[in-house]
């Protein structure tokens, strides 16, 4: 395989997590997954910017974002069922890595919607390999390109939806 196809297909293995993490920001609101408990901290589990709504609404998305994908090169799957579930883990670990990075968050004092680099870029992805990895994984070159270009990807698409009005801030 050459550079160019390695790298093309690195992103379409990704992409189920990217749209996972991604949609919560306009799909996501109302009850708080950690129904508004605290650590014994005192501080918030996970805060208010992780709900059941936008936890649900992203593995549904990118479920649907790996379906699709399937029927535009279904060889690179093998059969349906393999592509549903390789698409399902990718986005409920990108969740799961995304709620992680939260609690983690909230045990540095951080509020909701404040930035922590590294964490906020690349907890979800690696999350999202770890759950995919029993399915189909990439290789050790592949999975260091997208730990590289992730964090562009993320910043360009959060500075994308506060330019659209959905996000109140550009990270
Ligand atoms: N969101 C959601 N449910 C989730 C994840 C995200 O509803 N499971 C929505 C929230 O409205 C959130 C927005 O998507 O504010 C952006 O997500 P993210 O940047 O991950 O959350 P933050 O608000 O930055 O919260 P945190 O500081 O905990 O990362
Ligand atoms: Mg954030």
């Amino acid at each position: 395989m050459g550079w160019l196809s390695s790298i093309l297909w690195a992103f379409w293995y990704i992409l189920p997590a990217y749209f996972a993490n991604a949609s919560p920001v306009l799909v996501g609101g109302g009850r708080p997954i950690d129904g508004g408990r605290v650590w014994r901290d005192g501080r918030r589990l996970l805060g208010n910017g992780k709900t059941w709504r936008g936890f649900i609404g992203g593995v549904t998305i990118g479920t649907l974002v790996g379906l699709i994908q399937y029927f535009i090169t279904p060889g690179f799957y093998g059969d349906l069922p393999t592509a549903l579930e390789l698409a399902f883990l990718l986005s409920f670990g990108a969740l799961v890595g995304d709620l992680i990075g939260s609690f983690f968050k909230r045990r540095a004092n951080l509020p909701r919607g404040a930035p922590a680099i590294g964490l906020d870029q690349l907890g979800f992805l690696i999350s999202a390999l770890v759950f995919a990895y029993p399915v189909k994984t990439l290789t050790s070159g592949q999975i260091i390109f997208l730990l590289v270009v992730s964090p562009f990807v993320h910043w360009g698409a959060n500075y994308l939806a506060y330019r659209l009005g959905w996000k109140s801030v550009p990270w």
